[in-house]
């Protein structure tokens, strides 16, 4: 099939790299002519593990080209996807659609034949509608359909999740745009991908329902973060007994910080606005948001609490900047909150993040960026492990503790292992995960054997 993709960025290239991969001939365009002219020379203008190679082999292969030229592009192609940026609206926080309807303006005049085209970017539900009527203004002649074909792609394994996708959701009521689309993806008829069709609107809120629902998922597991601190239990070993019951699953259950970026803020508050503009409150994401910034905020008070109550004059070494390891993205990091608190509290900040210095130097200032883990703690009286990079499960800690002042390790991922930490001399934070649990004593309605016996197995072992 022909294939263009409308914005090379980073939805637009792994798309486009993907589909070349599955051997169709793909055109990707973008207005940034600078950006082309790297694209063409085979550089890579995103940190994507593996899309470098992807680009290349296919490049090569000369099934993926690269142009700003759109009208030549657009003419020939079976399927036109629309995966232009839809960043938020200054004044209201809401998307702007300008890019996609302007894309959909210049892709309605130069189509020639039978045309799909199809909304890729994360758009609020309705406006597949809107770009149809777009494309049937500017062109009344146009034979064409719009579809809905939403990405699920997680930034740092976004080709894997590309090529081997749990589904593929098509949102169109033509089947002669149904048929199109099952031609894309008909390499997934022999994998276990599922394809679904669904109305266009449908699948335009398949994206938000889903990344609500995760975010949801990902707060509950925080809330019992809170309490299993307050009660003395361990929030890794209840996210295994609640998770292994396969109507909740273990994926995506993990306590941390707080969620950050570029998805799951922008499109729970979307997701929000859309149910707020049809009269239908959503409470339980209103509470997710809400309890999601909350816990940002206050991921500063715990590390001010391990420092023993003042964290003023004292030296913090933060590891690791970005929302999630493999990725250099910075957008909504639990991480600058964090650095902004402690800063405005009186400690000086030390960073190390092996991809995402370069941006965190524009958000943040006054911290000093090191060139690695272990420069980064020499002096530190609290190290904060911010983000789960492969790299800093493998720290030698003999080597951590010689660097430090004073050997405070606050964990917000619970990577580290509390005997090995201990064991070189580091207090050590988890969340979740209280250091003793309360004497049965102290809440005499657990004396009636309600409270949780523990069976003489590995911490959290599944067997
Ligand atoms: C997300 C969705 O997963 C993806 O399907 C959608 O298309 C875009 O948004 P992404 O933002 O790249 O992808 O990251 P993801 O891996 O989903 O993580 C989002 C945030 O949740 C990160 O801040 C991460 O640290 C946090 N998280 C994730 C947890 O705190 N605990 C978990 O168990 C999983």
């Amino acid at each position: 099939m022909k294939i263009t993709m409308i914005g090379s960025g980073y939805v637009g290239l792994v798309t486009g790299a993907c589909f070349a991969e599955w051997g169709h001939q793909v055109t990707c365009v973008d207005k940034d002519v600078h950006k082309i002219t790297r694209l063409q020379q085979g550089e890579i203008p995103i940190y994507e593990p593996g899309l470098d190679v992807l680009v290349a082999t296919n490049a090569e292969r000369r099934r993926l080209k690269f142009t700003t030229d759109l009208p030549s592009a657009v003419a020939d192609a079976d399927a036109v996807f629309i995966a232009v940026g839809t960043p938020a609206r200054h004044n209201d926080g809401d998307a702007d659609l300008t890019f996609v309807y302007s894309a959909a303006k210049e892709v309605a005049v130069a189509i020639r034949g039978y045309t799909v085209i199809v909304t890729k970017s994360t758009v609020p539900v309705g406006t597949g509608d809107t770009v149809e009527r777009i494309v049937a203004r500017e062109r009344p002649d146009a034979e064409f359909a719009v579809v809905s074909n939403p990405e699920f792609l997680r930034e740092g394994s976004a080709i894997d999740d590309f090529l081997k996708p749990d589904r593929v959701v098509l949102g169109t009521d033509d089947d002669r745009a149904a048929s199109v689309m099952q031609l894309i993806y008909q390499v997934l008829e022999e994998t276990p991908s599922r394809i679904v069709v669904t109305k266009r609107r449908t699948a335009e809120l398949i994206k938000y329902a889903a990344n609500a629902f995760l975010a949801t998922k990902i707060t509950f597991i925080n809330e019992m973060a809170d309490l299993c601190e307050a009660v003395g239990a361990d929030v890794q070993d209840l996210a295994v007994g609640v998770g292994l019951d396969h109507r909740i699953g273990m994926p995506f259950f993990n306590a941390g910080p707080g969620y950050g970026g570029s998805c799951f803020p922008k499109d729970t508050t979307a997701l929000l606005r859309t149910a707020q503009d049809y009269g239908v409150p959503l409470r339980l994401v209103e509470e997710t948001v809400g309890a999601n910034n909350a816990r940002k905020r206050r991921m500063a008070l715990k590390v001010i609490e391990a420092a023993g109550g003042s964290i003023d004059g004292l030296t913090v070494a933060v590891l690791g900047l970005t929302f999630k390891p493999d990725t250099d993205d910075m957008r909504e990091a639990p991480s600058i909150p964090l650095i902004e608190a402690l800063q405005r509290s009186g400690a000086t900040i030390r960073a190390h993040d092996p991809q995402g210095m370069r941006h965190a130097m524009s958000l943040l200032s006054e911290v000093a960026f090191c060139g690695d883990v272990y420069s980064c703690c020499e002096g530190a009286d609290v190290v904060v492990l911010m983000t789960e990079w492969e790299t800093y499960r493998h720290l030698d800690f003999g080597r951590l503790r010689k660097a430090v002042r004073v050997p405070t390790l606050v964990d917000l991922r619970n990577i580290y292992n509390r005997d090995v930490a201990e064991r070189h001399g580091f207090s050590l934070t988890g969340i979740g995960r209280a250091h003793s649990t309360p004497s049965m004593t102290e809440n005499p309605d657990l004396e009636d054997g309600r409270g949780a016996r523990r069976l003489p197995l590995a911490r959290g072992a599944v067997v």
